[in-house]
This record gives structure tokens, sequence and C-alpha cells, in this order.
């Protein structure tokens, strides 16, 4: 059964290629590489022994995606992650943001239809509930208005695919994550930051490997026990593994509406500096932070309340926090010590 995964070489999307092939569905993967490497496919082989099937172009161009539809026509679900996702960089270039994630959303869609194809898997983000006024925060907690583009592309995305749903025979699961971080075991493939990390863990992990002199602890004066934001973490193959329930769910007709929705969290919440002690205890490195000012659109606090995709889904994450970053460590050094190696032209120059 051949599932197409956009976005199938970046951090989420090749986890969740491995966890497919180790089901024995057939992966085809659509990326424009724009923040991941071709390189990839070889270490999901590596992982799998099977390499999946790469074309590298971009979905916001509307006939190269109707055309790879129309050569793909035995398709049976997609996994929809080619996304642009910083942050900060989507309150500079917010028309970039908009076309790039509404554009190849609906290209994508449109190739769905045109070819029948009803099964559809959407990234979707824990950031479109902002702030919650309760915690944890399940599914039917309300959209609060999106702290940047790049949240209100994820809004307007989940919008985009109820109304095809109610219009066309498609059907839709999006998925809100949490926070992921973390890597396979294997230590062969895991998050590739271009340039300085915006999130926590890769900050982190290059601190401690000595390519970013200081981590910068974004604000101590929240409400909440030690003063720092709290998170939920979730380790990337935990999620990867429940991309490959739903489409199994939406395969056997398992679904209970046309579209639903999952929260993918752990429902354990971590400090800024729960996490640095976990990373410190089971590296046994120390950290050199530092304590400075809230970062801009930071909310202070939020974790899942994950009983829905729990009970619905038959999905629970199973690693905890020192898990996450033991394997995120590993990653780092494994990824480093490859890079000194002698290389090919052809091979990655990122720092
Ligand atoms: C952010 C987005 C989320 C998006 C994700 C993907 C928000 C509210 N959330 O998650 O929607 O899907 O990025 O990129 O915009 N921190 C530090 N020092 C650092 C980096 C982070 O203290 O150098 C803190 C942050 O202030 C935050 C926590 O660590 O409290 C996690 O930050 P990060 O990993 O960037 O994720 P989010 O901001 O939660």
């Amino acid at each position: 059964m051949k599932i197409l995964v956009t976005g199938g070489t970046g951090f989420i999307g090749s986890h969740t290629v491995v966890e497919l092939q180790n089901k024995g569905y057939e992966v085809v993967i659509v990326d424009n590489l724009s923040n991941s490497r071709a390189e990839t496919v070889n270490a999901i082989f590596g992982i799998t022994g099977v390499k999946p099937l790469l074309e590298i172009f971009d979905l916001t161009d509307r006939e190269k995606t109707l055309d790879f539809f129309m050569r793909h026509n035995n398709i049976r679900g997609v996994i929809h992650f080619a996304a642009l996702k910083a942050v900060g960089e989507s309150v500079e270039k917010p028309l970039e943001y908009y076309r790039n994630n509404i554009d190849s959303l609906i290209n994508v869609l449109d190739g769905m239809r045109e070819n029948n194809i009803s099964n559809f898997v959407f990234s979707s983000s824990c950031t479109v509930y902002g702030q919650p006024d309760e915690l944890p925060v399940s599914e039917s907690a309300p959209i609060k208005k999106a702290e940047s583009p790049y949240g209100n592309t994820k809004q307007i995305a989940e919008d985009i695919i109820f109304d095809a749903v109610e219009a066309t025979p498609l059907k839709g699961i999006a998925l809100r994550y949490f926070n992921p971080i973390g890597a396979h075991e294997t230590a062969l493939i895991g998050e590739l930051p271009l340039g300085i990390p915006n999130n926590l863990v890769p900050f982190i992990t290059q601190t401690a490997y000595g390519l970013r002199e200081q981590l910068s602890v974004f604000g101590d004066d929240y409400n909440t026990p030690d003063g720092t934001a709290i998170r939920d973490y979730i380790h990337v193959v935990d999620l990867a593994k429940a991309h490959v329930v739903s489409v199994n769910r939406m395969i056997k007709s398992k679904m209970k509406r046309d579209f639903e929705i999952f929260n993918l969290g752990t429902g354990n919440g971590y400090s800024v500096l729960e996490a640095i002690k976990s990373f410190e205890k089971v590296t046994g490195k120390k950290l050199n932070y530092k304590i400075v000012a809230r970062r801009d659109g930071d909310i202070e606090q939020v974790w899942a309340d994950p009983t829905f995709s729990n009970n619905e889904l038959g999905w629970k994450a199973e690693k905890g926090l020192d898990e996450m970053m033991v394997s995120a460590w590993k990653w780092e050094l494994a990824y480093r010590q490859r890079s000194q190696e002698p290389r090919t032209k052809s091979q990655d120059k990122r720092p």
C-alpha cells in the first residue's frame, strides 16, 4: 500500500517514513529539500533496509504536483508534513509563509481529489490553542487568535481541510503536535536545524557539543513553579507512530467522523529548567546557560490532555523526557562525528 509523505526527508517526516516502512507500507516522498537533505533516504535505508522513492520538487508548483499525482495513481493516503515552521521568520516573511504552507496544501488536496485519493493526515500544532484557559488542553478547547503567521497557517489549513471534507469525499485527520524532540535510536536520523537553532533541544545539544557558547533560558518570571515556561515534550518516534495509526484508521474505515483532530502529547509538562536538568543528568554534561528576558510570542505553559487520542487511536506516547534527551544527544554526537569524516561534494556542508 503506497503512502505519499510530503516533507518526508524532514525531522518528523523521516521518522514517520521509517515507522510506515516498519509496518509494511510503501512510501514515496516529495520534498523540496528547503530544510532537509536528500541523503536522508540513505539513512532511512540504513534503518529499514528499504530506500523510499524521493521526488524533489516544490508542492507550491501546481503543475508539478498534479503531474506527480497522475504518475502515482495508486497512492492510498497522504501525510502532509511539508511546510515552513520557524515562528520568528514567519513574522518577518508572512507572505512567504502563507504562500508556501497554504498553496502547497491546496495543490496536494487538488491532486488527491483529481485522483480519487481520500485519506489525508495533516501536521497541525498545539499552537492553535495559544495560551489555553484550562490545562491540560483537550481538543475541544477554543482556538485562540494566532500569535504568528506560522501559527495562522495551521489554523487556516485546518479550516481548509474541514471545508474540503464537507464538500468532497476527502477524509482528514489533523494531528496537533506538542513539542517533538529526540531522535531515532540508531542516531541515523534526527533534527537538523539550519544555522542557529530556534528550538530548545537542538540548542541544548549544540551548546553541550561546544558549537554554541551559551544557552539562553527565555524568562524565569513566569507563573510556574520554577518560573520558566512549561511545555509537553514528546519523543519524535512516539509522534511518528501516531501517524501510522492514523493512516491505518483511515484505510480500515474506523473513523468516527470525516474530519478528526487529535492531540499528540504525553500529558506531562516540563519547565525549561527541568529539561536542562534532565539533559545534564542523562549525559553527565554541565550546560552553560543563563537566564535572559522572555522571548516575544512565547506562551507561559501548555501541556496536552491526550485522553481522546489515547482512547480513540489506541496510541500512547511511551518515552519519557530522559529517554528523549539521551536520543537527542546521541544523534548530535553521531551527526557531528559523521560530518568530520571525509566527504564527497554532494554531502551536506552545514555547520
Ligand atoms: C514553537 C512554536 C510551535 C512550533 C514549534 C516548531 C510557539 C508558541 N510555539 O514551539 O508552534 O510548532 O516552535 O518550531 O511559537 N527556549 C529557551 N531557550 C532557547 C529556546 C527555547 O529558553 O534557546 C524555551 C522557550 O522559551 C520555550 C521552550 O524553551 O519555553 C520551548 O521552546 P521551543 O523549542 O522553541 O518550542 P516552542 O516555542 O514551544
